[in-house]
């Protein structure tokens, strides 16, 4: 790995290297996003809805949001072998692109319902994660909703957060706040893994 690297494409390159792995632990982590997932979607109705899910890795948050009833679902990732991944377990019946969720450029504003990202924004630091908020919130509707760190974290994880080098000490104390700046109503449901949805409503 280049020492020089920046921030980002370090961070991409670390995804792209873990890519097939992390495609097989999608079965280990489902029944937590299932739990989770159907929280989100008692928050926000999905039913018909149109759903991007930014920083999607190997597709598992944004395929169960099919599975409660969306109408249309997309994913976007950074890193070209994560969504290789993804299109080869989910895209049949989503669309996947690579791009950097700092700049949706193929998008307009309003494009979706509902804009979500599932264990992304605890990885960049708060400038980035707000300018990767605005972005977001410039593309839903209706909401968007956070699948992420919240609470205590298990030694395994904290290991892999420290390896990461992410975010996830200060977005644990911080991020509700971050979004009650960006969003006129914002909710919290917390999870029993040290993860809790959080929901911004655009309207
Ligand atoms: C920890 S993984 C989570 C993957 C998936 N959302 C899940 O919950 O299983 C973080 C993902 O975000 C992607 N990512 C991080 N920063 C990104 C950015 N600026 N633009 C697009 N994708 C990004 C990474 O490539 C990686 O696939």
């Amino acid at each position: 790995m280049n020492l020089k690297d920046s921030p980002d494409n370090r961070h991409k390159r670390i995804f792209n290297l873990i890519a097939p792995v992390y495609g097989l632990l999608d079965r280990y982590v489902r029944r937590n996003f299932e739990a989770a997932n159907r929280i989100a979607c008692r928050m926000v109705d999905v039913k018909g809805k149109r759903v991007l899910d930014i920083g999607t890795g190997t597709g598992a948050w944004a395929a169960l949001f099919l599975e409660n009833g969306a109408g249309e679902v997309h994913g976007i990732d950074f890193a070209e072998k994560m969504i290789r991944v993804a299109k080869k377990h989910h895209g049949e019946f989503i669309r996947f692109n690579t791009g950097d969720a700092m700049n949706i450029e193929n998008f307009e504003d309003q494009s979706f319902d509902i804009v979500t990202a599932s264990f992304v924004l605890h990885g960049v630091k708060e400038e980035k994660r707000r300018m990767i908020l605005s972005e977001m919130k410039r593309l839903s509707k209706d909401a968007v909703i956070i699948h992420d760190y919240h609470g205590p974290t298990a030694a395994f994880t904290r290991f892999l957060e420290y390896m990461e080098k992410s975010d996830y000490i200060h977005f644990k104390s911080n991020f509700y706040n971050e979004l009650t700046e960006m969003f006129p109503n914002v909710k919290r449901k917390n999870l029993r893994n040290g993860a809790a949805v959080y929901v911004g409503y655009v309207s």
